[in-house]
């Protein structure tokens, strides 16, 4: 069968893959800890079911406005100014099925052939994806450990040239929990103040999920709201437990919405209505489930981090955000690491090289998961080390 060539640049998605061959293990009776998929493992909140199964009751089973219901542009314009404290106006907010779409709109807009486009690295392997498909060059800055996984501000300058139409950032970041500080903030609008040709992606899809400092937005920095050139991506997927609802959004300057929207009457028509509307109970209901995922996270996060920095030649930092921990493992490759524990310890994760070479020797767990399970894949994990990298 014969493709369009564009196919043979698009790459994917490595947890939905591992996700596959862990479930196939299941099926042949193994026992799996999933610590693979980025998705919170909690039901979303009642309230807000309750809400997407009253608006089938009430007939909202037809198409809705491309760009979203009035209602929930609204609710999500004032979100979005009180979290970053900017003015944000409905007409700039374009829901879609999820965060991803934002992804994929805003590069398939924004990306002309043999552009440039800064994309962290380790990142979420998409960015790199779209880029590469749309025919632009992703040009990596490097996330390293060494620097708590926040851009050196000079490597990040650097990757800046007359071709870069497009820079990626991600705070608190996949795969790493790492979080721009408010200092990097301003030292990034600093650098991006002097290119007001580039526009600026930022994925704020873990805004939520913060531990320890508040949240930082490039948004936030004068000349770079969005009303000038930064599109916000932001959605429901994590902070309500929502991925398989598929509901999220960009705030971004009303002729690229005008844009967006119509790639979305081209693709999607529109975002699920019911789903819609059980966005705008999210948002509008009572926000203590949020509280309570976060704290049980951050439970997780530190039985995780320390037990990982118990075993032989594994170096965790403590993640400020998201639910991912990134450990530099040494003695052996990270691919072949991944598929050991999979395989011979019944524990799925992903490499850090799924996320971009920078992320060689990490590992990827995600630890939404029972904090009984992680124990269990602490252990587990720590068995096959002692079999294989201080052999
Ligand atoms: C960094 C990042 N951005 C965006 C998304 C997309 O989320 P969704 O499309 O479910 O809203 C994900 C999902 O894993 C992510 O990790």
């Amino acid at each position: 069968m014969e493709f369009a060539k564009r196919m043979e640049r698009l790459g994917t998605e490595t947890a939905f893959s591992v996700l596959a061959k862990a479930k196939a293990l299941e099926a042949q009776g193994r026992e799996i800890i999933h610590l693979e998929i980025g998705e919170p493992d909690f039901d979303t909140p009642s309230h807000i079911v309750e809400a997407g199964c009253r608006a089938l009751r009430d007939g909202h089973t037809h198409y809705t406005p491309t760009a979203g219901i009035p209602e929930l542009r609204e609710a999500i314009a004032i979100e979005v100014a009180r979290s970053r404290g900017i003015e944000v106006d409905p007409e700039q907010v374009v829901v879609t099925p999820g965060g991803k779409p934002i992804m994929f709109f805003a590069i398939l807009a924004l990306v002309d052939e043999g552009d440039e486009v800064l994309v962290p690295n380790p990142s979420f392997p998409i960015y790199e994806s779209m880029v590469n498909f749309v025919g632009g060059r992703p040009v990596f800055v490097p996330l390293r450990q060494e620097n708590e996984f926040r851009f050196d501000l000079d490597e990040f300058r650097a990757g800046l040239s007359e071709h870069t139409s497009l820079v990626i950032l991600n705070s608190p970041a996949n795969p790493t929990g790492g979080v721009l500080t408010p200092e990097d903030i301003a030292g990034l609008a600093d650098v991006l103040r002097e290119r007001p040709d580039v526009f600026v992606l930022s994925d704020e899809i873990y805004s939520r999920m913060l531990y320890e400092s508040p949240f930082a937005s490039i948004a936030s920095e004068p000349d770079l709201g969005p009303d000038d050139r930064t599109i916000i991506l932001d959605g429901f997927s994590k902070t309500y437990a929502m991925t398989g609802w598929r509901l999220g959004y960009g705030v971004m300057p009303i002729p690229l919405a005008e844009q967006m929207t119509k790639l979305q009457v081209n693709s999607n028509s529109c975002t699920n209505a019911a789903t819609q509307y059980a966005g705008l109970e999210a948002l509008a209901g009572p926000q203590d489930s949020v509280d309570l995922m976060l704290s049980e996270f951050r439970a997780r996060r530190d039985l995780i981090v320390a037990g990982l920095n118990e075993l032989p030649g594994v170096e965790c930092l403590v993640p400020q955000g998201a639910f991912y921990a990134f450990p530099r493992i040494t003695g052996c490759p990270a691919d072949a690491l991944a598929d050991l524990l999979l395989e011979e310890a019944g524990v799925a994760c992903l490499a850090g090289t799924a996320f971009g070479r920078y992320g060689e020797d990490h590992l990827r767990f995600s630890y939404a998961n029972s904090r009984e399970n992680i124990a269990r894949a602490i252990e587990h994990i720590g068995q096959l080390l002692s079999r294989t990298v201080t052999q």
